[in-house]
């Protein structure tokens, strides 16, 4: 059922926009103004497959009933009161976030950029704390993102979306994602955190290596940098995992999370492990609407899904049994790994098939713009990152069915890749 608001045309948003919204955005030509699942409507009730879900956030799938419910109940009780005082929920939310990762404690934010700063902050407080103010430095990857706020736009691999912007925080060192010895020389005793995304998203759907987590592993342990891990986009049920960082044997000090934490409510997390949290003082960092009402019952909803359970769930080794949409996500994992397999032996504009669990990206050796316009005039939702890749991130209720129907679309689109752009 779509809300019963009068809806405008393609023309008339884009006409309103252009005159009254700040140009930062290159949009596609399409207005969405209801979901159903897997499937958004556009304003003349055209139907696509989305294998975006707002960028790995929508996990539950659009217009989900019971997060809805929540919502709607929590809405009519109480949306915000502050971290002025107490409230029921956000102790409840951080107890599971904290079973499921390790980490013993929480802050709440209201996005990813949010829960990094958090994350930048706290790895500083703590050598403050510790009689160390000058370990100030951060280390982090080529390819990285971690958003567009200053402290995580100084992290961000990306030098175009920085340049524009400085100075902006000082002492970050860039090393490639898979080179251990320039990450070992660029770690030193100034050196406050080591910041990773264990899948790198925006860089391109790019797992790191297993070496080069061990030698992460290895200059935290030789010099006691903190290890922040960053699984806004790849945390939270994406991999079939609920963390991938336990995949590549890291154990981090910290961890920032976002995106699926809400399902499209805005809610981020910073979790921190407790030897960090001990010298973190009240004072330190906060957020106005930060772990509210809505957005903490939100999450606990979500969390619910994912797990299967209404009770914290253990930190999991990885592999080992778990309920809910998690569970689901292995389920479909393999039929979607063998359909993108076969689109790359199908294709020569295919180069390599990348991620994990239902995160996934086609490398081509092409830009990826034209595949990404024609995918959605065919019906289907995929976005474009790193230039040559096809990022696919679809809810995590996706089934196999829509898998199947969504790599159908693919292969006629990539069929029409003019094969003198190939490589
Ligand atoms: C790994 C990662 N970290 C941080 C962010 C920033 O999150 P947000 O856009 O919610 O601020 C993103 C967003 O894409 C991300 O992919």
């Amino acid at each position: 059922m779509s809300n019963t608001m009068a809806q405008p045309t393609l023309d008339e948003v884009q006409a309103l926009e252009a005159q009254h919204v700040l140009q930062t955005y290159k949009r596609a030509p399409v207005v969405f103004v209801r979901g159903e699942g897997t499937r958004l409507f556009d304003s003349s009730g055209r139907s696509y497959l989305d294998f975006v879900s707002g960028i790995g956030v929508a996990v539950l799938g659009h217009g989900h009933h019971g997060l809805a419910a929540a919502i709607t109940d929590q809405a009519r009780t109480l949306i915000q009161t502050s971290n002025l005082y107490f409230h029921p929920l956000q102790g409840q939310l951080a107890q599971r976030l904290s079973a499921l990762s390790g980490l013993e404690r929480a802050f709440f934010c209201n996005s990813g950029a949010e829960a990094i700063e958090a994350c930048l902050k706290f790895a500083r407080r703590y050598w403050y704390s510790a009689g160390h103010p000058s370990r100030t430095d951060f280390v982090a990857l080529e390819h990285g993102f971690s958003g567009r706020t200053m402290g995580a736009l100084s992290v961000t691999g990306n030098a175009q979306y920085r340049d524009p912007f400085g100075p902006l925080v000082p002492g970050v060192t860039f090393v490639a994602p898979d080179d251990g010895d320039a990450l070992a020389h660029a770690v030193t005793e100034r050196t406050a955190a080591i910041l990773v995304e264990p899948i790198q998203g925006e860089g391109g759907v790019r797992p790191l290596s297993g070496a080069f987590a061990d030698a992460i592993e290895a200059a935290c342990a030789r010099t006691g940098a903190l290890l922040i891990a960053d699984e806004v986009q790849c945390g939270l049920g994406r991999t079939g995992e609920p963390f991938y960082f336990p995949l590549l044997g890291l154990t981090p000090d910290l961890v920032s999370v976002g995106k699926a934490l809400g399902s499209g409510v805005p809610i981020g997390a910073c979790l921190v492990a407790e030897h960090v949290a001990a010298r973190v003082a009240p004072g330190d960092h906060g957020s106005t609407y930060g772990g509210n009402l809505l957005s903490t019952r939100a999450a606990l909803y979500v969390l619910e899904q994912l797990t299967g359970s209404t009770a914290a769930v253990p930190y999991p080794a990885p592999g080992s049994a778990i309920g809910g949409l998690i569970a689901h996500v292995r389920d479909v994992a393999d039929t979607f790994d063998q359909a993108l397999t076969l689109l790359k032996t199908r294709h020569g504009v295919v180069a390599s098939v990348r991620g994990a669990g239902v995160m996934r990206g086609l490398e081509l050796t092409v830009d990826a713009s034209p595949v990404v316009d024609n995918a959605r005039a065919a019906g289907l939702l995929v976005n474009r990152t790193a230039e040559r890749v096809v990022r696919m991130l679809p809810p995590l209720t996706v089934t196999t069915a829509e898998i199947a129907e969504a790599m159908d679309v693919l292969g006629e689109v990539l069929a029409t890749v003019p094969a003198e752009t190939t490589k």
